[in-house]
């Protein structure tokens, strides 16, 4: 075991049989782990970039199987958020030293292009020093063009499975995942700093699909990548699936920082919802980005794609002091910046 880390270490590769190898112990090899830390203090020093999350729909065309914003549940309270509203998390976080703005939403056909367009803006003019990170779903090529001339830097949308059975048996009829993957491959050639990611331990999906992942990151080179433990949701049908397995995350963070040593890796909030610890042992597995919620407090609760998600302590914007201290006690610093991408290569 020791001889694959070290390799993956040094080439930050490695073949099909030697990941499925690291995948299928039990256990997270603490070497792995130490490997993974070291590579990111490397490069990023022991730098924690925060990101400011704002919710701002969860109304969505789309029925994902595994998602409790999906469209046919009637258990959610839609909301959705205008531009007055989204600005004014946008101050609020400024001043609690968040330079980067994450507008995330189910797929909502109330934002047209004009009207993301109208917001993007107003955002650009205001926090010139800011970041505007969009996770909106699959859009047109044209679409995404004008929200990145608008003045959106960055783009996250997951692959979710790089397998097609495994995204057929996750998705409707109606997703496809050649689809997904090319709007990614869209916003790269448009010029967004790209995320993608996959959750972990979703139902029906193998180890060997995630060397699929692995895979489909290599050739997509992302500049960020999420993933997060799969979490059930009641109202789903998949309800009766077992959540994900922390380790399992944790050892792919690491595995992520050693072969995508300049990327953003966030500790995210399905991590710190399976383990009171999740978020700290995320960032020691290599991450280096947490995204907390800068949404207003009247909908958090309303954005729930998985249940049992953290609302309140060092979620909520206004304990960001309290996170620092989280932060700090696991051996990082939250820095005040935009954290964009470093690229070497
Ligand atoms: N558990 C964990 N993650 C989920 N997501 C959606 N539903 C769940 C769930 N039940 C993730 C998807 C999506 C991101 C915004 O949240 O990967 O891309």
């Amino acid at each position: 075991m020791n001889n694959l880390i070290e390799k993956l270490y040094e080439k930050r590769n490695l073949n099909d049989n030697e990941f499925f190898e690291i995948l299928k112990s039990t256990t997270y090899d603490n070497n792995l782990r130490l490997l993974a830390n070291k590579k990111r203090l490397e490069i990023y020093d022991n730098f924690v970039y925060i990101r400011g999350l704002i919710e701002i729909s969860n109304y969505c065309k789309n029925n994902c199987f595994y998602c409790g914003i999906r469209s046919s549940n009637k258990n959610v309270d839609r909301y959705h958020l205008n531009k007055t509203d989204i600005l004014k998390c946008c101050h609020e976080g400024y001043k609690l030293g968040f330079r980067t703005f994450v507008l995330q939403g189910g797929e909502d056909v109330f934002y047209t292009d004009e009207i993301l367009i109208d917001i993007i803006s107003e955002i650009r003019n205001n926090f010139m020093d800011c970041a505007i990170t969009l996770s909106l779903g699959e859009r047109t090529y044209e679409s995404y063009k004008k929200l990145y001339q608008a003045g959106a830097n960055r783009y996250l949308l997951r692959h979710e499975t790089a397998n097609s059975l495994h995204y057929n048996q996750l998705h409707p009829k109606n997703m496809k995942l050649s689809n997904r993957q090319e709007a990614l491959f869209n916003l790269k050639k448009i010029g967004f700093q790209v995320g993608s990611g996959m959750m972990v331990g979703s139902p029906y999906q193998r180890l060997e699909y995630i060397v699929e992942d692995l895979r489909f990151l290599q050739k997509l080179q992302p500049d960020m990548i999420g993933i997060g433990p799969y979490l059930t949701h009641k109202d789903t049908p998949f309800k009766n699936f077992e959540n994900g397995d922390m380790n399992l995350t944790l050892k792919l963070i690491s595995i992520l920082r050693l072969m995508f040593p300049y990327s953003l890796i966030p500790s995210t909030t399905a991590l710190g919802t399976i383990h009171p610890k999740g978020r700290e042992l995320g960032l020691q597995a290599g991450g280096n980005v947490v995204m907390p919620n800068l949404s207003p407090s009247n909908v958090r609760s309303k954005y729930e794609l998985y249940n049992n998600k953290v609302y309140s302590g060092s979620e909520a914007a206004e304990s960001i002091a309290k996170l620092k201290k989280v932060v700090h006690d696991a051996g990082y610093e939250i820095i005040v910046a935009r954290g964009d991408v470093k690229k070497s290569r």
